[in-house]
């Protein structure tokens, strides 16, 4: 990291600046505890908290100043930088300050409802298997080549992703890939970063507490492709089976944008073709690229996955990677941990636990596992308190529509009454005739499940994935779906 004049940052910045111009600046934060000597705090009028109130701490703790979109208040002592908009000014300080790292490793952003996390740990898969040195950042973890940290939020903030970036490119890594979540987007904290490629999966219902309605969804999807974040990305890859994939396409074709389209049912410059899928064997399929045919095997189950793969695999291709180490790279990757992660056991039946928390992508999970076995399908799972209430209904529908029996528990019911989450997702289900039971207990809901498994059957555990927590009121307590239901295995005598 390099100390940068004040006057270079309030220049980027287009800002007015109140302050010493040659006081050099080693660090940008948002979160006032991170703001140490040298530094300059942003202000942001945040979702719950006025970053203002924290001023006067930042200054103690040795900040040169402070950037923010209100007039500097005339008792402050110290550098302040009015801007139109604190969060772009953020973003900007962050690529100004690290130096932009984006510009010195090849940066793929994913998008979409579902299908972020797995194909970000595909994508870092595929560079792996071409020996190339990379980084993530995901919802389950932050990856610099094989030095891991959990994961804070899905897309981190502008200043944490220059600072994670500028520290893999000084690790040696050529590329890095992040989800780059719809929210995110929204709230700039991807502006100024540059994708050599970005990636559009899908787009269906979910996240309409924070968004409210599809067409502000997809606009904000849409920032990463369109150019909104400072640069355009050098190619687009789009999911022309997914209707909003297919608007997304054309427009950018429109503009003369570069854009590689995959598709499963429709024509597109990847396509899969005679996909197979086994609840032991994993996923084949043919992979065309226009110039050549390669058939694909993979751990992973689930006709979804096959647009994951499609998805790294052009993003692959546009980074160089040879075409036979990609496949080999898909053959070993096992995924993210918790989408649809079977646990191991000597039973003739499944259990898998998988991060479903949608109506659509139970849904989708459940077709899955539909096609997988002609036994029936018992399904756990729950709906979060204290977010989206919209969903409740729809998933209790989607649960009653493709299982045999339902078990309705709680998932993280935070400061809500689980009992009463639980009635809003039983509206559902009453309107399928789908058998069901709840028990708000979530350890004593994963046993009863795996108890009623019989032959062929299987047990999806939904909602939580790699969660390793439950939150219960304001506190959070260790619980894992997996390791519960191999204690329930063990306990049935299963091992
Ligand atoms: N391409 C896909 N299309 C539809 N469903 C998918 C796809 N890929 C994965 N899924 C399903 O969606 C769920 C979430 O997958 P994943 O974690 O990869 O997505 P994500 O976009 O990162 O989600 P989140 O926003 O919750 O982090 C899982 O249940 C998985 O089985
Ligand atoms: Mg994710």
């Amino acid at each position: 990291m390099q100390n940068v004049k004040l006057i270079k940052i309030a220049k980027k910045l287009n800002a007015e600046l109140y302050g010493d111009e040659n006081t050099l600046i080693s660090d940008v934060t948002y979160d006032s505890r991170q703001a140490g000597a040298n530094s300059l705090f942003v202000a942001v009028s945040g979702l719950t908290v006025d970053g203002h109130r924290f001023v006067p701490d930042v200054m103690r703790r040795g900040a040169i100043g402070v950037i923010s979109e209100s007039e500097m208040p005339s008792d402050f002592r110290g550098a302040w930088l009015k801007v139109e908009n604190a969060r772009h000014a953020l973003a900007q300080a962050a690529a100004v300050i690290y130096q932009n790292p984006s510009h010195d490793l090849d940066l793929i952003g994913i998008t979409g409802t579902n299908g972020k996390t797995t194909t970000t740990y595909l994508m870092f898969a595929l560079a792996e298997a071409n020996n190339v040195e990379g980084a993530m950042l995901t919802t389950v973890e932050y990856r610099i080549r094989d030095k891991s940290e959990p994961a804070v939020r899905t897309t981190p903030e502008a200043s944490d992703t220059n600072k994670f970036l500028r520290r893999a490119v000084e690790e040696n890594c050529k590329m890095a890939v992040m989800e780059t979540s719809s929210q995110a987007l929204d709230l700039q904290r991807c502006d100024d970063l540059r994708f050599r490629a970005a990636i559009f999966t899908n787009l269906t219902r979910d996240h309409l507490d924070y968004h409210l309605t599809m067409e502000n969804y997809f606009a904000a999807k849409k920032r990463l492709f369109d150019g909104s974040l400072g640069e355009k990305p050098g190619l687009s890859i789009i999911n022309v089976d997914d209707e909003w994939g297919s608007k997304l396409a054309s427009e950018l074709k429109s503009q003369n944008q570069k854009v590689a389209t995959f598709a499963q049912n429709n024509s597109a410059d990847l396509t899969a073709h005679n996909i197979e899928v086994s609840l032991l064997k994993g996923t084949s399929f043919l992979l065309k690229t226009g110039a050549n045919e390669l058939q694909i095997k993979s751990p992973l189950i689930g006709k979804p996955h096959v647009y994951n793969m499609l998805a790294a695999t052009s993003a692959a291709l546009e980074l160089g990677y040879d075409l036979d180490l990609i496949a080999d790279g898909l053959s070993r990757c096992i995924g993210a941990p918790g989408r649809f992660e079977r646990i191991a056991h000597d039973g003739d039946f499944a259990v898998v636990v998988d991060y479903a928390h949608s109506d659509d992508a139970l849904l989708n999970t459940l077709k899955t596992a539909r096609e997988l076995t002609e036994g029936k399908i018992i399904t756990v799972f729950g709906c979060g308190g204290d977010r989206d209430k919209t969903k409740r209904e729809p998933m209790g529908l989607a649960a009653g529509k493709l299982s045999d029996l339902v078990i309705v528990t709680s998932d993280n019911p935070r400061t809500e009454n689980p009992l009463k989450i639980i009635s809003q997702i039983e509206i559902g289900l009453k309107q399928t005739n789908c058998l069901y039971l709840t028990i708000s207990d979530r350890s004593e809901a994963i046993y009863r499940a795996i108890k009623e498994a019989k032959a062929n059957d299987v047990v999806l555990i939904a909602g939580k994935g790699h969660e390793t927590y439950q939150i219960i009121g304001s506190d959070k307590f260790y619980f894992d779906d997996r390791e519960i239901a191999l204690e329930a295995l063990k306990i049935f005598n299963y091992r």
